[in-house]
C-alpha cells in the first residue's frame, strides 16, 4: 500500500534540530483518508484522548490511519471516561492509562502521535514525565534530546530489580552476570537508577502493547499447564485464584493478570503513591475486557467488514471470537478468511477486487509460505528440529490474533546481537548507537545458551530479567498482530520503522527471500488485519 511505505518517520536529528529551533513547524504528513474515513470522536476533534477530559467512550469510534481506517468496538454499555479509572489523572504526573494507550493507536501508541504532541505541548504533554518518558530521569527536562527514544522508537524505559525478585519477593538467583558495555542513556550507571545503585535495576527501552482483544492475550481454553513448556518452571499463577495464568501479556511476561499489571503500571507508569481500590482495578479491567480493535477499512480495497466478509476482520469478529485456541488449517485458521473475497462480486471496482486478492494472497504467505527457522530460542529448541522448514504461523499461531497458544517468549534476535545489528536497529544515526548493550555470561555450572554460547551481548535481556535463565536472554513475548495499521514502530524495541522493514527483518534473519509481490500482498495483509 503506497500510503504505508511513503510515510517514513521523521528522521530523530531533523525532529531533534528543528524542536530545538523553537516552534519550527515539521509538517506532519497528512494521514490518508479513505472516502468515507472521518473520525467521529463526538464534540471533540482533537483525536489526543487527554487525561480527564471526560468524553463518553461510544460503542463504535473509527479513526483514519495511513492504511485506511481503525475501528474500535465497546463491547456492552458505552463508558463515561469521568471518573474512571482507565481514564484520569489518578497518579502524580498528569498521565492516565490513556495517555500511552490511545484509541487512534489501537490502544497503543504511535511515534506520530509522539511527535505531534511534542509540537503541540512543547514537550510538556505528560506522556515526556521524566520518570519514563526521558532516556533517564537525569537528564535535562525540555529538551528534546533527553527523550530520543521515545520521539524516535516510541520506547519507553521499563527499570527493572536485579537480580530478579519472585513475586513474593524473595531474590532469585540468576544463572548469568550482566555487565553494562555501553550506556547512551546513562540510566544503566547511574549511581542513582544503575546496576551499581543501594537498588540496583536495569532500564530497558520498550513499546507500549496494545491493551485491547485481552480475552486472546489472556485466556488460555484449556486451562494452563502448571509448567512452562519452555523450560520447565511453574507457570505464573493469579494471586486471586491461585490457578496458573497464560503468561502472554508483556514484553517479559512479569505480570500475571491484568490487575496485578494495572498496580504496577499506576506505580511506575502513573507515579500514584497510593494503592489502586478495587472500584479502581474493576473499572480498568472492565474497559480492558470490552475494548475491541482491528482495521475496519483499506484504502483501494474498501471495507474489510462487511456481513460476507473475512471472519478474522474486523473488532465485532474479534469479540465473538474463541479465546486462547492453537489454529490449524482445517477448522480454524490463525486468521480465518473463509470464503470470502474469493470470486468478483457485484458491484465491486476492478482496483477493489486487486486489493481483495492481494490480502488474500498475503494471508496465504504468512500461514503457508516456508521457510528454514534457525537458531531461535523457545521455537528451535522444542522439537521441531534446528532448521526447521515452517511458515510466520508456526511462531504466531493463536487464532485471531497471532500470538503463541503457549506462552509466548522467543528470540528471534530482535534484542541479541548478532541480529540486533546497530545499523538497522538506528538507521536514523548508524553511527551513534541508541539503545543500551549488555554482556551476558553464563556462570559456571549453567548451561551455555544452546546458540549463542556461554558469552554474548544483548540490547533487551527479555525475559530473563524475570526468569533469570541464560536461554531467556533475549526472549520477547510476542505481540498480538491486530490494530498494526495504526501503531508503527513495531517490536518491542520499535526497530521496525513500518510493516515493511518488519517484513524485511525476517527476510534476513532468515533468509527467506520473498519475492517483491510475496513482500507487497503479505504487507497488505498484515495492514488489514
Ligand atoms: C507512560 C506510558 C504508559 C502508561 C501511562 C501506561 N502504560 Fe501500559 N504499557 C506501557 C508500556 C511501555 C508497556 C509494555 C511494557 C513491557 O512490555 O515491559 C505497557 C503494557 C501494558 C499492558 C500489557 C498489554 C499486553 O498485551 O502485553 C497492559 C494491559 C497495560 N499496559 C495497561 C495499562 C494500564 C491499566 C495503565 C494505567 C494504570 C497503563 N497501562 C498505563 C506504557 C504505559
Ligand atoms: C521463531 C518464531 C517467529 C517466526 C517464525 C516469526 N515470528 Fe513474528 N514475532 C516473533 C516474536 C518473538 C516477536 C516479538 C519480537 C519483539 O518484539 O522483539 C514477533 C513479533 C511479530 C509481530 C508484532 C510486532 C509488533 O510490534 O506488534 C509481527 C507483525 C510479526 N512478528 C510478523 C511476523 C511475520 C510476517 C513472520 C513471517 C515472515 C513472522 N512474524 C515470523 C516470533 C516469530
Amino acid at each position: 500500500m503506497e500510503g504505508g511505505r511513503m510515510s517514513r518517520l521523521i528522521p530523530a536529528a531533523m525532529l531533534l534540530a528543528s524542536t530545538l529551533a523553537l516552534g519550527a513547524a515539521i509538517s506532519f504528513k497528512a494521514t490518508a483518508q479513505s472516502d468515507e474515513g472521518k473520525s467521529v470522536v463526538a464534540g471533540k476533534p482533537d483525536h489526543w484522548w487527554s487525561p480527564g477530559d471526560g468524553r463518553r467512550f461510544p460503542e463504535f469510534l473509527t479513526y483514519a490511519n495511513d492504511w485506511g481506517e481503525l475501528g474500535l468496538y465497546l463491547e456492552g454499555e458505552p463508558i463515561e471516561t469521568k471518573g474512571h479509572a482507565f481514564f484520569e489523572p489518578i497518579g502524580a504526573n498528569g498521565r492516565a492509562c490513556v495517555s500511552c494507550h490511545q484509541p487512534e493507536d489501537g490502544m497503543s501508541l504511535s511515534v506520530r502521535s509522539i511527535q505531534k504532541r511534542w509540537q503541540e505541548t512543547g514537550g510538556k504533554d505528560p506522556i515526556f514525565a521524566q520518570v519514563d518518558g526521558a532516556n533517564c530521569p537525569t537528564l535535562p527536562a525540555s529538551d528534546p534530546a533527553s527523550h530520543s527514544l521515545l520521539l524516535t522508537r516510541g520506547l519507553f524505559r521499563v527499570s527493572l530489580p536485579w537480580p530478579p525478585k519472585a513475586p513474593d519477593g524473595k531474590a532469585i538467583e540468576p544463572e548469568f552476570t550482566i555487565e553494562v558495555v555501553r550506556d547512551p542513556t546513562g540510566c544503566n550507571t547511574s549511581a542513582r537508577y544503575g546496576l551499581t545503585s543501594a537498588q540496583p535495576m536495569i532500564s530497558v527501552y520498550r513499546r507500549p502493547r496494545p491493551v485491547a482483544n485481552t480475552k486472546y492475550t489472556t485466556q488460555q481454553r484449556f486451562g494452563v499447564s502448571p509448567f512452562i513448556g519452555k523450560n520447565g518452571l511453574p507457570t505464573a499463577r493469579d494471586p486471586e485464584t491461585g490457578k496458573p495464568v497464560s503468561m502472554n501479556i508483556m514484553a517479559d511476561a512479569r505480570h500475571a493478570t491484568l490487575a496485578v499489571q494495572a498496580r504496577d503500571a499506576a506505580a511506575n507508569h502513573l507515579e500514584f503513591a497510593g494503592r489502586l481500590s478495587e472500584k479502581q482495578i474493576a473499572q480498568i479491567q472492565d474497559f480492558e475486557r470490552r475494548i475491541y480493535v482491528a482495521q475496519v477499512k483499506l484504502i483501494q480495497a474498501g471495507s474489510l467488514v462487511e456481513p460476507d466478509g473475512p471472519p478474522a476482520f474486523g473488532p465485532r469478529n474479534l469479540a465473538k471470537g474463541d479465546a486462547g485456541v492453537l489454529g490449524n488449517n482445517t477448522t480454524r485458521y490463525v486468521f480465518p478468511m473463509g470464503d470470502a473475497w474469493k470470486t468478483p462480486k457485484p458491484g465491486e471496482t476492478a482496483e477493489q477486487r486487486a486489493k481483495r486478492e492481494a490480502i488474500r494472497r498475503g494471508h496465504d504467505v504468512f500461514f503457508f509460505r516456508t521457510f528454514w527457522i534457525k537458531d531461535s530460542m523457545h521455537l528451535n529448541t522444542v522439537g521441531l528440529g534446528n532448521p526447521t522448514k515452517r511458515t510466520c504461523g508456526t511462531c504466531h499461531g493463536m487464532h485471531m490474533t497471532g500470538m503463541d497458544s503457549a506462552n509466548g517468549w522467543m528470540d528471534i534476535g530482535t534484542t541479541n546481537l548478532p541480529w540486533a545489528k546497530e545499523v538497522p536497529l538506528n538507521p536514523w544515526n548508524p553511527n551513534k548507537p541508541d539503545l543500551p548493550l549488555f554482556k551476558i555470561t553464563c556462570k559456571p555450572g549453567v548451561l551455555p545458551h544452546p546458540y549463542l554460547g556461554r558469552v554474548f551481548y544483548t540490547q533487551d535481556p527479555g525475559r530473563a530479567l524475570i526468569s533469570g535463565k541464560c536461554n531467556d536472554v533475549g526472549t520477547i513475548v510476542m505481540q498480538q498482530f491486530r490494530g498494526l495499521a495504526s501503531r508503527a514502530p513495531y517490536f518491542s524495541n520499535g526497530s521496525a520503522a513500518n510493516i515493511r522493514e518488519l517484513i524485511d527483518y525476517y527476510d534476513r534473519r532468515y533468509n527467506i527471500q520473498f519475492t517483491e509481490q510475496e513482500r507487497l500482498d503479505l504487507e497488505t495483509f498484515l495492514a488489514s488485519l
